[in-house]
């Protein structure tokens, strides 16, 4: 197996571990994301009818959400690399009474579907797990219709400060043994324009990016701790070097340093997104949202 097909493989049994996890923080993720999901739907010009492709979907809320835009006479491909995600996308979207949707593991670097075939792509939190991310914008750009839009939600570089300070003090007490960092970091596609960069290289037009504040908001540092643990096992798998009191130590130690996120409303920490959108290229009759300004297609949620 070569080295990013292994990297996959990881990343794959990583996200299928921690699905149920994952889901149980739902309700939270997306009622904190969902000024960055409409702005990605609106960007993306979500119609009636519309058939979207959502990649690296996880648990799929957000594809939930693009149905109710498409509506009954459109489409939601709902795509990831682990199974286990998909399985709780396909029943979330059953007890939600959503039939237009399909869920199919599929890896974004190579999707298994034919050329210029949908009318929006969408992908949130997702191209920075792609070993080759500017292979991924390629393969977007191939799967939409010409005049269609992908629209993504990244992280921003230093986004999610209460993420970073955990880490930074799992990083001091691991010294020499800290494992190498992941090979996108969100500050190489989250810092300023990187992304949007990107998008003009694989070959979209008219790409614009917006930095955007989505406060994760808990009712207590406890709550914040729990939720650090449940969706980001990497930090437990970063200190798998240490013994369970020095895990304990180190889990109090971030306990007292989330402090510094406690106001009179509770928790809350000002994480930052980029959401950035652009259009596969459809010859001399462009037509460009910007000349024509932005419409809310989508009633909010
Ligand atoms: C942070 S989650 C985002 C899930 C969802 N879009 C959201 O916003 O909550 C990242 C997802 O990317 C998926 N993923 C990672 N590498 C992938 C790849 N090469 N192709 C498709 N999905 C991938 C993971 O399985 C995981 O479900």
């Amino acid at each position: 197996m070569s080295e990013p097909e292994a990297f996959k493989q990881g990343l794959r049994e990583q996200w299928d571990e921690v699905a149920a996890r994952w889901h149980r923080w739902t309700p939270v993720m997306s009622a904190q994301y969902a000024p960055a999901s409409e702005l990605m739907f609106d960007l993306a010009q979500l119609r009636p009818g519309d058939r979207v492709l959502d990649i690296a979907a996880g648990d799929g809320y957000q594809s939930i959400a693009a149905a109710r835009c498409v509506g009954t006479s459109g489409h939601v491909l709902v795509t990831d690399l682990a199974p286990e995600q998909l399985k709780y996308a396909a029943a979330a979207a059953r007890e939600a009474g959503v039939s237009h949707i399909e869920t199919r593991v599929m890896d974004a670097e190579n999707l298994d579907l034919p050329d210029a075939s949908f009318d929006a792509v969408l992908c949130q939190f997702g191209l920075m797990f792609l070993p080759d991310p500017d292979r991924g914008l390629r393969e977007m750009l191939r799967v939409l219709k010409p005049g269609a839009w992908a629209s993504l939600v990244i992280a921003a570089a230093g986004g999610f400060p209460e993420s970073e300070l955990a880490a930074s003090i799992v990083r001091d007490r691991l010294g020499d043994a800290t494992p190498p960092p992941e090979r996108i970091s969100s500050a190489s596609l989250g810092g300023p324009g990187a992304l949007k960069r990107r998008l003009e290289a694989a070959g979209f037009l008219a790409v614009e990016s917006h930095e955007m504040t989505v406060p994760l908001r808990l009712p207590s540092t406890t709550d914040a701790m729990r939720y650090l643990r449940e969706i980001h096992p990497t930090l437990d798998e970063m200190m798998a070097p240490l013994s369970a009191d020095e895990r304990d130590a180190v889990w109090r130690q971030v306990d007292k340093a989330l402090a510094s996120f406690v106001g009179p409303d509770g928790f809350e920490s000002p994480n930052r997104v980029v959401v950035v959108a652009g259009m596969r290229p459809r010859g001399a009759t462009r037509l460009s949202r910007l000349r024509l300004g932005r419409v809310r297609l989508c009633a909010r949620r």
